[in-house]
């Protein structure tokens, strides 16, 4: 079986066949974790979609339960879209969701669980109100992107309020709506933000972040203690894109720090793969988690021909950096105890050209952090203005993690490598000089990935700021089997690839250190685990 399904995931979310997408609804209600997720109940393509829906108490292994929302009313006839829930006072949960009607048009509706005192909310019904949210000649929303509410948050005058992806013309917008009782929703009359020329805007999140700590803060906290963070998957470049800023109250509206913006050279959660993700706040551990959608990077064909696609990437738990400039992240600390056979290496310098094998693990299913010393930064080569921002082309540049070209890396893992290295996918750091500062440039190479020539194999890279003194070059992969989920300078970039081994797997599978830059570099400490199974669905 496993030789004929080399390519399904031991620890990431997936069902066991069909494909799926977005996250959706996350929540933590009475100590059970709910996930549900859109999901084609006919097959391994986009379609016929509805709410799948599993629980869990750990966010590792995860059961599977009945669907959850499906089509059964004319406002979400023709599919159950992306939605979001909210914990009503006297912990009551509700969904908010994207319905697709007789139209085709999108409306949101609301489902409530049947029957509280079920641990697992096994059954939703929904209102006989809905659709709650509608386009109409009265308000000119465009029917054809009106879409995926958000968790609501209450405002100061006792509304709930939430937000709605939009978009007119090329302009996203994040339109808002307020209630007083989570069925009667008016339109604001201001859209809570929205930015020109960068397209429709998916999947919005709205969340505060507290200013000092890790700790993360309920959706409905304001007040000089916390930022606000936006999320927007831009539908036109399909990246997961946030800002942080301030929710002006009085305004009512969310103004985003100076400099930031909403677009292709913003900031991202991930640089590589990771779409229409979503938090939640988990008030038993204090946390805020993220969870995003993995795409496949293989052909069509290939996923009908392996019946299913997609997979949710581990959850991570997100906080504001202590500069405030941007986010960390870093895998919820559960994935730990799937941790096993832990190899360790110390002080181990890469000279140029040179690869250490990490021996003892299972190099296909497998958690490694590394830290890297570099002892010479003269060697840096200066960052070019023309690459700024450009981290993508400078990682694509033909033959750079194989060939020596000179300066301070690229040095990291080459993971998923078949014993010949005729496939590996590389996870690097470069150090470059920029002005009188150092980056470091973050690269994740799928190019030499599998030598099927059918799979999408585009190079993913970021800019990470780096204080070289104090800070070590850190960087943590996760490995399953065709998923690499990467976090540099520990949660300061995230990088997530697909890849899809022909000769890398089984026994013939390594996982290496390497360096093939010209200065020597030191592997301060190296720690693997192998990775058990979880139990998922
Ligand atoms: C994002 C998305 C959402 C939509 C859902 C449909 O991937 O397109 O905007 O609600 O997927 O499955």
């Amino acid at each position: 079986y496993h030789h004929r399904q080399p390519y399904r995931t031991s620890y990431h979310f997936q069902p066991p066949k069909n494909w799926i997408n977005d996250p959706n609804g996350p929540m933590i209600y009475k100590g059970i974790y709910h996930l549900f997720y859109q999901y084609n109940p006919k097959g391994a393509v986009w379609g016929n979609i509805v709410w799948a829906h599993s629980t869990s108490t750990d966010l590792i292994n995860w059961e599977p339960h009945d669907h959850a929302i499906f089509p059964s009313q004319p406002s979400d006839i023709n599919g159950c879209w992306s939605g979001s829930a909210t914990i009503l006072p006297g912990e009551k949960p509700a969904i908010l969701y994207t319905g697709i009607n007789p139209k085709n048009q999108q409306v949101q509706n609301l489902a409530v669980p049947k029957n509280l005192s079920d641990p697992y909310l096994r059954e939703w019904v929904k209102s006989p109100k809905n659709p709650l949210m509608a386009p109409t000649p009265q308000n000119q929303i465009n029917a054809s992107s009106f879409r995926d509410p958000t968790t609501a948050w209450l405002g100061p005058n006792g509304e709930w309020r939430v937000i709605v992806g939009n978009k007119v013309h090329t302009r996203g917008l994040a339109l808002m709506f307020q209630s007083k009782d989570f069925i009667k929703w008016d339109q604001v009359d201001h859209p809570l933000h929205y930015a020109d020329g960068s397209g429709m805007w998916e999947c919005p999140d709205f969340y505060p972040v507290a200013k000092t700590g890790r700790r993360g803060v309920d959706t409905t906290v304001n007040g000089k203690n916390v930022k606000h963070v936006l999320k927007v998957s831009l539908d036109d470049t399909r990246h997961d894109v946030y800002t942080i800023g301030t929710y002006d109250v009085e305004k009512d509206i969310y103004v985003p720090n100076k400099g930031s913006i909403e677009g292709y050279s913003g900031l991202r959660y991930d640089y590589g793969k990771y779409y229409a993700s979503k938090t939640f706040y988990d008030g038993q551990k204090k946390r805020r988690v993220l969870w995003g959608w993995v795409n496949e990077s293989s052909s069509v064909e290939d996923d009908i021909k392996k019946g299913w696609s997609g997979i949710q990437g581990i959850p991570r738990t997100i906080w504001l950096d202590a500069s405030g400039k941007q986010l960390i992240q870093w895998p919820i600390e559960e994935i730990q105890k799937l941790r096993k056979n832990k190899v360790t290496l110390t002080n181990k310098v890469l000279k140029k050209g040179s690869t250490i094998e990490v021996k003892g693990v299972t190099p296909s299913q497998a958690d490694v952090e590394v830290s890297f010393k570099v002892k010479n930064l003269k060697k840096a080569q200066i960052l070019k203005p023309q690459y700024w921002e450009n981290p993508q082309v400078l990682c694509s540049q033909k033959g750079r993690a194989a060939t020596t070209k000179g300066g301070v890396g690229p040095f990291g893992l080459l993971v998923l490598a078949s014993n010949d290295f005729k496939e590996y996918t590389s996870v690097s750091f470069t150090i470059f000089k920029k002005q009188s500062k150092y980056v470091a440039l973050m690269c994740s190479d799928q190019s030499r990935s599998s030598l099927n020539p059918t799979n999408d194999k585009t190079t993913y890279g970021a800019f990470l700021d780096v204080d070289v003194d104090s800070e070590d070059l850190s960087l943590r992969s996760l490995i399953d089997h065709s998923v690499v989920e990467s976090f540099g300078l520990k949660g300061k970039g995230c990088i997530t690839a697909r890849v899809y081994p022909t000769l890398a797997i089984g026994d013939n599978v390594g996982l290496y250190a390497f360096n093939n830059g010209t200065e020597s570099v030191t592997i301060t400490k190296l720690t693997a685990w192998s990775m058990k199974k979880a139990r998922i669905n």
